[in-house]
């Protein structure tokens, strides 16, 4: 097998409703698409049927596209990296039928990503700073679909030491923003409405969880019952206060993943804190969390935060090519006969 150190990886992710192609040479995004399946919206959530039969027709155009802006042929792909779990299973198969069936025609490697993995590793994309995060480092990943974090010891030995007892923490805004009147997702509707600078407070009942673990599902009940008891007071009660309740409920978030990620850093000594995942997009938690660096007791420890670049924290192709360029330079290639797995609770 041709084998180069300089390898141009393309990464497919199809595990949810994004359809998504990246096209990186060594750490440098080369090219980033994706289509977002908005068709979700009317069902309030995604519907895994139409997300696959979706992938299938997007993906060819979307891969077309992805070497017509990374000015490639496609003959110039060393090696095919595809999302194989965890996701919807339907969704997953269409993404890894299509990396199997450019596998087989370019005669090239095959590599299985792990998606919490590529979210992860996306913080070594090429940054114009060139700073990445140093090992040993603990990742907090807030999505649609996982709320962990993960002791990052290299790019292949992790560990989950806590994670969403129920509901992921984006799962959980985007039915709180469906109580608010929102489309799905909700998340960037919320964030949308924020901008009021004399806010009210508002305190909703935070679910007390042991050790590291979350529970979104008990703080999205909390939020519920609040709601429910000051409509019965005002009926507008929403309508009147909705900026005042999406700023609150951000903070809110922020207050309980920080509130984990403190006594992560105090039980472990490692101040390196990267954030991954769609709802890490949000600014209000990126500002909370960064407002840490001010914070006495982690000023002093060189307490560092890691951030992505917007487009590489919701579900992008560019994560899972960084990923199979890492693995790739392992020489860690995957069979053809490797088959998508839709759950997964351990590295
Ligand atoms: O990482 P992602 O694209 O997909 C999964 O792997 O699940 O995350 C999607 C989630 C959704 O719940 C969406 O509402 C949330 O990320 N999200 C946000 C923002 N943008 C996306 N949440 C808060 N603020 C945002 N700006
Ligand atoms: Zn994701």
């Amino acid at each position: 097998m041709f084998f180069t150190k300089n390898p141009i990886i393309i990464g497919i992710e199809s595990s949810c409703d994004e359809t998504a192609v990246a096209i990186i040479k060594n750490r440098s995004v080369l090219s980033n698409v994706i289509f977002h399946q908005n068709v979700h919206k009317k069902y309030g959530g995604v519907v895994p049927e139409i997300a696959a039969r979706l992938h299938e027709k997007r993906l060819p155009i979307t891969i077309k596209k992805a070497l017509k802006l990374a000015k490639l042929n496609k003959d110039k792909i060393n090696a095919v990296s595809v999302t194989m779990g965890p996701g919807l299973i339907n969704s997953l198969l269409v993404g890894v039928s299509f990396a199997k069936s450019l596998s087989i025609g370019l005669k090239i490697p095959l590599l299985s990503v792990n998606h919490i993995q590529a979210h992860i590793l996306a913080h070594f994309i090429k940054n114009s700073k060139n700073d990445y995060p140093l090992f040993p480092f603990i990742c907090l990943v807030i999505s649609g679909g996982h709320t962990q974090i993960i002791l990052v010891y290299n790019y292949f030995h992790m560990k989950i030491i806590g994670s969403t007892l129920d509901n992921s923490v984006g799962e959980s805004i985007d039915k709180i923003a469906k109580m608010l009147g929102f489309d799905y997702p909700g998340g960037p509707a919320i964030e949308s409405f924020s901008k009021l600078k004399n806010y009210k407070r508002f305190y909703f009942k935070k679910p007390f969880v042991n050790g590291f673990n979350f529970s979104f599902s008990g703080f999205k009940s909390g939020f519920f019952r609040f709601l429910e008891k000051n409509k019965k007071k005002d009926p507008f009660f929403i309508e009147k206060n909705i900026h005042s309740l999406c700023i609150s409920l951000q903070i809110s978030i922020s207050e309980i993943l920080i509130e984990k990620i403190k006594k992560v850093i105090s039980k472990t000594g490692i101040y390196r804190v990267a954030l991954s995942g769609g709802v890490s997009k949000n600014k209000i938690i990126r500002k909370m969390f960064s407002s840490l660096k001010n914070d006495i007791n982690y000023k002093s420890k060189k307490f560092k935060l890691y951030l992505l670049k917007k487009e590489y924290t919701t579900d992008n192709g560019a994560m899972i090519a960084i990923t199979g360029s890492i693995k790739y330079k392992k020489k860690l290639f995957d069979s053809i006969d490797e088959y998508p797995y839709p759950k997964f609770d351990k590295f």
